[in-house]
């Protein structure tokens, strides 16, 4: 028997250390007009060499669980998406599952680059509906900053780092979670890739590779096709999915990629301005964290308000793209104690 499923919290952990447009400029050459009118970004958070992504990610698991007030011990389950762990193993969500004291929650990673938040919580929804968990947090986190070419201005302005936290929890009445669609294409892996960073390489014996050849490396123009054509397809069948119309959803909060992308998917939409939710101003690409913290930014500044119909959609390396309709009702449960005005 399907058990519902509703969202209880958000929560974010972002990096002290802002780097903004004009401190780029200093060492490559760029400007910050350039990269405000290609790509909406003004600033991003880069992590220190302490801030790692397990402690991002207990940052945002932390706020996140302060937000619906429970007990962490009652976490039955914790998915981090990440395409940036801190190692290959153990697992990212093993250690934010001992470091916020859920000793019987299970923990893994999921990978599917920028879309993992998306994948993560339709899993997460999977294990809530068919009553296999009641309580299950899910995180998106990247470090992109440690796998950018710094001296490569088509990529370095980009990105920022960051995570982003929700909790799913079963629900006795309708399910919250009105859809959720995930979508993959491999034949597209190679536009947007890390590569040299995994068994691949190294070859056995041969000499490393270096440092410039396990940088992030994009087809950005090939990504914006693919960007713009996706995020309205995943908005319209999971919409369909859901037994709604494009028309009924309140809000869209897409990946945080770039202005331009978030534009024009809207307006393949018809959506207004007022109704898309961003925050790649101040935080660039935050990649598997976009979404989620796009949605508590916009949380604390009242522009969404409970109850709302959200379309959460994403689209990254794979290439993948899915989205999630969500009906969010949840309100920060410390009141106004973290609300921007
Ligand atoms: N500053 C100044 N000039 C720059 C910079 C920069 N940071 N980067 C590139 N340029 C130059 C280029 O060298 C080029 O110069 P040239 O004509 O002398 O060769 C010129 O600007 C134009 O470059 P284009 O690549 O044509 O710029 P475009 O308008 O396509 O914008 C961009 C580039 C912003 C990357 C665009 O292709 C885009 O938005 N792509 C989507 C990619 C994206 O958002 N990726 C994010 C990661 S993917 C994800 O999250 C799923």
């Amino acid at each position: 028997m399907p058990v519902g499923a509703k969202l209880i919290g958000v929560g974010a952990g972002i990096p002290s250390a802002v780097v903004t447009n004009a401190d780029l400029e200093k060492f490559i050459e760029t400007s910050d007009e350039w990269i405000a009118s290609r790509t909406g970004i003004r600033e991003r958070r880069i992590a220190s060499e302490e801030e790692t992504t397990s402690a991002l990610a207990i940052l945002a698991a932390k706020d996140a669980i302060a937000f619906a007030q429970i007990e962490p011990s009652t976490i039955d389950l914790i998915i981090v998406a990440t395409s940036t762990p801190d190692n290959l193993y153990p697992s990212t969500a093993c250690m934010v599952q001992a470091a916020i004291g859920a000793p019987r929650a299970a923990a893994f990673d999921l990978e599917a680059a920028c879309t993992g938040i998306i994948y993560a919580l339709a899993v997460g929804q999977q294990f809530v509906g068919s009553g296999t968990f009641k309580t299950v947090l899910v995180i998106g986190v990247d470090i992109h900053s440690r796998f950018l070419n710094w001296e490569d201005r088509n990529t370095c302005i980009l990105f920022g780092d960051g995570a982003g936290a929700f909790i799913l929890q079963a629900a006795d009445g309708e399910n919250e979670i009105l859809a959720t669609y995930l979508r993959a294409d491999g034949t597209g892996a190679h536009l947007l890739h890390i590569p040299n960073t995994g068994t691949a390489y190294p070859h056995a014996g041969t000499t490393p590779p270096k440092a410039m050849d396990r940088f992030l490396q994009m087809n950005g123009r090939a990504i914006y096709e693919f960007a713009v054509h996706a995020v309205p397809e995943a908005v319209r069948a999971t919409a369909a999915k859901a037994g709604i119309r494009v028309e009924d959803i309140d809000f869209l909060v897409p990946h945080q990629a770039n202005r331009r992308i978030i534009n024009a998917a809207a307006e393949r939409l018809n959506m207004r301005k007022e109704q898309i939710v961003s925050n790649v101003d101040e935080l660039g690409n935050t990649s598997a964290a976009s979404i989620p913290l796009a949605l508590w930014q916009a949380i604390r500044r009242k522009q969404v308000q409970p109850p709302a119909i959200c379309c959460l959609v994403g689209f990254g390396g794979g290439l993948t793209w899915g989205a999630a309709i969500v009906k969010w009702t949840a309100k920060d449960k410390r009141g106004d104690y973290n609300a921007e005005d």
